[in-house]
């Protein structure tokens, strides 16, 4: 059996990690080529040779897998789509890419039978999509609620400590948990394509009649003695549909949601059943996130049948 030839895109902090990882399954793995903006500051990195700035020759790279490690909506969701169509699978660690096109993106899963998998893009290294698939597999979702953004959590719990906000996201910068424009972190965009990716899981075809989008300041951050905040996002089934909020929560000091402490990410599911379903991890960062595309990788080099 040959190896799954796989393209990346990016190589950044989460992407030099999962080439890292990747090298470590090269009986199963091979990188065919690596797309960075800048080949000549790549020239020390052990897969030198892969790299490329050719973005048009990428798009139609011969391989099993694409891993978008991109981060904006374009070129991703573009490669994303050209990919599937071609008959390619795919893994996205880019939450406003699938967000943004995840329609198209199914449909050109659905019409050449090429995966669709993007595991990294919720949760990191918390297996919040794969549980939240598996549900809807036996059941219907009453509601579910999550802390889904590393750097507001570890922010919070900074200045609770006493740190200045700003000391507390440039940390979070250096540790490789904040998004590129970190104002995505704290206004909602970061954690609003995550809910459409997991509302779109737990309800289908639905949109939320009302959406209530709260953001992150300086001045939000007071915490009332004894509890705890996060910045929680949260969908419910209604009388006639689906509702949703994400704005930051005062919830008791031993909530299960409080207990996500600096890049963790949780969910919890409620199950129509009355059962109630709880997933935790780490949820930023290079490590968890390229876990993350590493298990899509290998999931799909299973389900593949390379000749
Ligand atoms: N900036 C994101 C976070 C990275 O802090 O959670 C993971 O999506």
């Amino acid at each position: 059996k040959r190896k799954l030839r796989i393209a990346v895109m990016g190589a950044g902090g989460v992407g030099a990690k999962f080439l890292e990882r990747a090298q470590e399954w090269d009986d199963l793995i091979e990188v065919d080529r690596v797309l960075v903006r800048d080949v000549s500051k790549r020239r020390d990195h052990p897969l030198a040779t892969k790299f490329t700035s050719d973005a048009r020759s990428f798009a139609k790279a011969d391989v099993d897998v694409f891993v978008d490690i991109g981060t904006g909506v374009s070129p991703s969701a573009e490669l994303l789509e050209a990919f599937l169509k071609a008959g390619v699978s795919v893994t996205s660690a880019n939450k406003q890419a699938v967000a943004a096109s995840g329609d198209k993106l199914r449909a050109a899963s659905k019409a050449s039978g090429a995966l669709l998998t993007y595991s990294a893009s919720v949760g990191g290294g918390a297996p919040i999509i794969e549980a939240l698939k598996r549900a809807v597999k036996t059941h219907k979702i009453k509601s579910f609620c999550g802390v889904l953004n590393g750097t507001s959590n570890f922010v919070i719990d900074q200045v609770e400590a006493g740190k200045t906000f700003d000391a507390a996201m440039d940390e979070a910068r250096r540790l490789g948990f904040a998004e590129p424009d970190s104002t995505a972190d704290l206004d909602g965009t970061d954690v609003g394509a995550k809910l459409k990716l997991l509302r779109e899981i737990a309800y289908p075809g639905l949109t939320p009649k009302h959406l209530e989008v709260g953001a992150i300041t300086e001045e939000s951050l007071i915490i009332p003695e004894g509890k705890g905040l996060r910045y929680v996002a949260r969908c419910w089934r209604t009388d006639d549909g689906i509702d949703a909020s994400m704005k930051l929560e005062v919830l008791d000091a031993d909530h299960y949601l409080v207990g996500a402490k600096g890049e963790q990410n949780r969910l919890i599911l409620e199950l129509e059943n009355g059962e109630f379903w709880y997933v935790t991890g780490k949820g930023a960062g290079a490590w968890p996130t390229s876990e993350a595309l590493l298990a899509d990788v290998l999931h799909i080099a299973r389900e593949a049948n390379l000749k």
